[in-house]
């Protein structure tokens, strides 16, 4: 499909921040977006890069009363030596398409979807920033936008990709951060939405977040919504502990989103040596195996968050530190890799960059 680049004057450009260490994460947005429109009995139309600018939306817009929205989010980078760096985007495409899936919406197809952000990606490539940490996050999001007060699945959509240059996710950088275990709200069930990337996903998970930071917590950690018993994921990352060299992760069982940067983890783990577990972890047992000192080191993983160190995770009033609350070597050892491939200083052995043109 055709992507046309629609002209934008000079005048039309925004002025780029000066100061890459003052980014904070997902606040400013480039000069341009992508757009394409989905309409019954037409499919996929109008594919055009654009002037990033508001939506005019019908105020009965599906999206706005059920909900009915996917995202996704991965990161471009830009090398020393110029080249142009996309990690893993397919996998972000397929991802996508299974959200698009459980929430009854067309499948954008894997060529535009990745020939779209690579686009959009290739014109606004001065936005990219290129400070240690820093990069261009992509956005990319569908919307259901059918006026109609009516519950079914839209008839028109939009698909649309916008970019945002990006520091660390947590304003403290990469530092440990402290962890609630939510034993009173729950994020997903089976047969839920869980797996999907979709928005109604975290707006239900802001009032535990809220609740968690006004008694000082980064963030929730997720328990299984049936037994309240087994570790999920954080929301905006994956989770796993170390006992020693070995890393165990949750499951993916319906309810756990398929992280890119947690496959990641594990395939990178698996190359350095290191025993991984894929298997259920009971809260109760995870706390007795951090004061027990069993548990070497805990980190969550995603997209925004890279790898993140947990310093200090609590649970029915108890806190504990793991690994003093510092920054353990496998957790700096995996941050270092991962952002060494991202940024074209450790050769890619898996296949996970795409070059941008
Ligand atoms: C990501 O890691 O890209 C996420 O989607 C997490 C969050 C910013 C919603």
């Amino acid at each position: 499909m055709e992507i046309s680049v629609l002209p934008l004057s000079e005048a039309e450009k925004k002025p780029k921040f000066t100061d890459e260490s003052q980014l904070g994460f997902g606040k400013i947005f480039t000069d341009r977006m992508l757009l394409v429109e989905w309409k019954i009995g037409q499919g996929w139309v109008d594919a055009r890069i654009k002037k990033y600018e508001p939506f005019v939306l019908d105020p009965a817009a599906l999206v706005f009363h059920y909900a009915q929205e996917i995202f996704e989010g991965l990161k471009a980078y830009k090398w020393a030596d110029g080249t142009i760096a996309l990690f893993r985007p397919e996998m972000n495409a397929r991802r996508f398409n299974h959200s698009a899936e459980r929430l009854c919406m067309p499948e954008v197809p894997e060529e535009l979807f990745l020939e779209g952000i690579e686009k959009l990606v290739s014109v606004e490539r001065d936005w990219i920033p290129t400070a240690e940490g820093t990069s261009l996050y992509i956005r990319p999001t569908m919307i259901a936008v059918e006026p109609l007060v009516g519950i079914k699945p839209s008839d028109h959509y939009y698909f649309y990709v916008i970019l945002s240059p990006v520091g660390a996710y947590y304003s403290q950088g990469f530092k440990p951060v402290r962890i609630m275990v939510e034993d009173k709200y729950v994020r997903a069930t089976p047969g839920g939405t869980g797996e999907a990337k979709t928005g109604g996903n975290y707006a239900s998970s802001l009032k535990a977040g809220l609740e968690a930071k006004k008694k000082g917590f980064d963030q929730v950690l997720w328990l299984d919504g049936v037994h309240r018993r087994y570790i999920e994921e954080v929301g905006a990352m994956n989770m796993f502990f170390a006992y020693g060299d070995t890393i165990v992760t949750a499951p993916l069982e319906g309810t756990i989103l398929h992280g890119v940067t947690r496959d990641s983890v594990l395939t990178l783990a698996r190359s350095l040596n290191m025993k991984v577990e894929e298997r259920k972890i009971d809260v109760n047992d995870l706390m007795n195996d951090i004061r027990s000192g069993k548990i070497t080191e805990a980190f969550g993983s995603g997209t925004a968050a890279v790898v993140t160190p947990v310093g200090a995770l609590c649970y029915a009033n108890e806190c504990l530190e793991v690994n003093g609350g510092g920054v353990g070597k496998i957790t700096q050892t995996l941050y270092d890799t991962l952002t060494g491939i991202q940024t074209g200083k450790i050769a890619d052995k898996f296949g996970w960059i795409r070059k941008v043109k």
